[in-house]
C-alpha cells in the first residue's frame, strides 16, 4: 500500500475542517492519488486543551516534532504571520510541501516562500487563502494563461457581507451580527482585521502578486472596512435602492498598481449587489474574455478546508507521489 503522510498545523475551523474532510473520504482521496492519506501528527498552541481526537494520533505544541515525523505534505491553518513563516520555510527546505489557509502570512511572504518551495522542488497551494471555498486563485490562474487581466473588483471578507447583509437585510445591529459571524468560525482571532478592511487587504495583495507578479507599496493603498458606518449611511443608501459592501479592487494604469478596499454603495444593477451572507465574490476583466464573476462561499470550516484537500490533490497529482514510502 502507498500512503502520504500528512501533518496539520492548527487545529481551529479550519484545522478541524481539514481533518474531517480527510478522515471521511478517504475512498475518494485514494482513487484521486492513488495512496493512502496518514495524517502524522498536529500542532496546536495549547496542548493541555481538550480535543476529539485518537489517542494515536501525536498532538505537539513543537514544530520539531512534527517535522521529525517526516510528513510528505503539511497543511498549514494557524494564525497570524509568525511563527507560521519560520515553520513553513523549515518545512520547505526539508522538501515538505505545504498548503495554506494562511493569508496574512502569505501575503506578507508568499513570492520568498514561492522561490523556496520551487529551490526545494516542493508545491505551495494557497487556494485557501483568498475566498475560502471559492476557487479565485485557480480560476485566475488558468485565465493568466492566456490573458491580461485589466481589472478586479471583489468582495474577500466573509465576515464583513455577513454583517453587512444581517444589518441591511434584516435590521440586526453590529454587534449581534457580529457575534453570529464569531459564533460560525468566519472571523479572525482578531475580528478588527476583518472589520477594518485587512483581511481584504490581505487577499487584494496575493491576488496582485499572482496577477501583476508584484504588489503595490502598503503604504500606498487605501484601506477602509465597516466597522465606522452609521445607521444614518445605511438609511441613506437604503432610501436610493442601494446595498452597502465592502469592495477590494486592482488596477494596474501605466505600469501602477492601484488597489483599494473600502465600502461602497452600488446600485441594485451592479453585479456584486447581490451578493449576500457569508459569500465572496470577484470580478475580473480578462483581455479575451471580457468580464467575469465568480460567486461562492467566503468562509468557514469546510468550504475552506475543501479548497486545502483540493490543493494538496492537485499538489500530489502534479508530483505523484514524489516522497512517499510503499509498505
Ligand atoms: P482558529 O483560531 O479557529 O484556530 C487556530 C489554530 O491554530 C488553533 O488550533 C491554535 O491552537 C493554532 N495555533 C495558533 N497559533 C499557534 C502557534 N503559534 N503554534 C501552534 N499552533 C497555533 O483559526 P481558524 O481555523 O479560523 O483559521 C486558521 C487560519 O486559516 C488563519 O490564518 C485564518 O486567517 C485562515 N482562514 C480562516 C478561515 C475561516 O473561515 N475561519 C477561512 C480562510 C482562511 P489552539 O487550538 O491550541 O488554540
Ligand atoms: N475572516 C475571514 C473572512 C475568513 O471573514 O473572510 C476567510 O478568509
Amino acid at each position: 500500500m502507498t500512503v502520504v503522510k500528512v501533518a496539520l498545523l492548527g487545529f481551529g475551523t479550519v484545522g478541524q475542517g481539514v481533518f474531517e474532510i480527510l478522515e471521511n473520504n478517504k475512498e475518494t482521496l485514494q482513487k484521486q492519488i492513488g495512496a493512502e492519506v496518514h495524517m502524522t501528527s498536529i500542532l496546536v498552541k495549547n496542548i493541555d486543551k481538550q480535543r476529539n481526537l485518537p489517542s494515536s494520533l501525536r498532538v505537539t505544541d513543537r514544530m520539531e516534532e512534527v517535522l521529525q515525523q517526516n510528513p510528505d505534505v503539511i497543511f498549514e491553518a494557524i494564525n497570524g504571520e509568525e511563527p507560521a513563516r519560520k515553520y513553513i520555510n523549515r518545512a520547505l527546505e526539508k522538501g515538505v510541501s505545504i498548503i495554506t489557509a494562511n493569508k496574512e502570512m502569505f501575503a506578507k511572504h508568499g513570492r520568498s516562500l514561492l522561490n523556496t518551495a520551487e529551490k526545494n522542488g516542493t508545491a505551495i497551494g494557497y487556494e485557501a487563502t483568498t475566498a475560502s471555498g471559492t476557487p479565485i486563485i485557480g480560476m485566475i490562474s488558468k485565465l493568466l494563461q492566456m490573458n491580461r487581466i485589466t481589472k478586479v473588483e471583489a468582495i474577500l471578507n466573509g465576515t464583513s457581507n455577513y454583517i453587512l447583509t444581517h444589518i441591511q437585510e434584516e435590521g440586526m445591529s453590529f454587534e449581534n451580527a457580529l457575534s453570529l459571524a464569531q459564533s460560525k468560525g468566519f472571523a479572525e482571532v482578531d475580528p478588527s482585521s476583518d472589520l477594518k478592511g485587512i483581511d481584504a487587504f490581505y487577499k487584494l495583495m496575493i491576488l496582485s502578486e499572482l496577477i501583476y507578479g508584484t504588489q503595490p507599496k502598503w503604504d500606498q493603498v487605501s484601506c477602509d472596512g465597516i466597522s465606522h458606518l452609521t445607521s444614518n449611511d445605511f438609511k441613506t443608501a437604503g432610501r436610493s435602492g442601494k446595498r452597502i459592501k465592502l469592495l477590494a479592487s486592482l488596477e494596474q494604469h501605466n505600469n501602477q498598481i492601484i488597489a483599494r478596499v473600502e465600502p461602497k454603495a452600488l446600485d441594485s444593477n451592479h453585479p456584486l449587489f447581490s451578493v449576500n451572507g457569508v459569500d465572496n465574490a470577484i470580478m475580473v476583466d480578462g483581455e479575451f474574455t471580457g468580464p467575469l464573476t465568480l460567486r461562492g462561499p467566503g468562509a468557514g470550516k469546510l468550504p475552506t478546508a475543501s479548497a486545502m484537500v483540493e490543493d494538496f490533490i492537485t499538489a500530489m497529482q502534479t508530483r505523484p507521489l514524489l516522497q512517499t514510502i510503499s509498505i
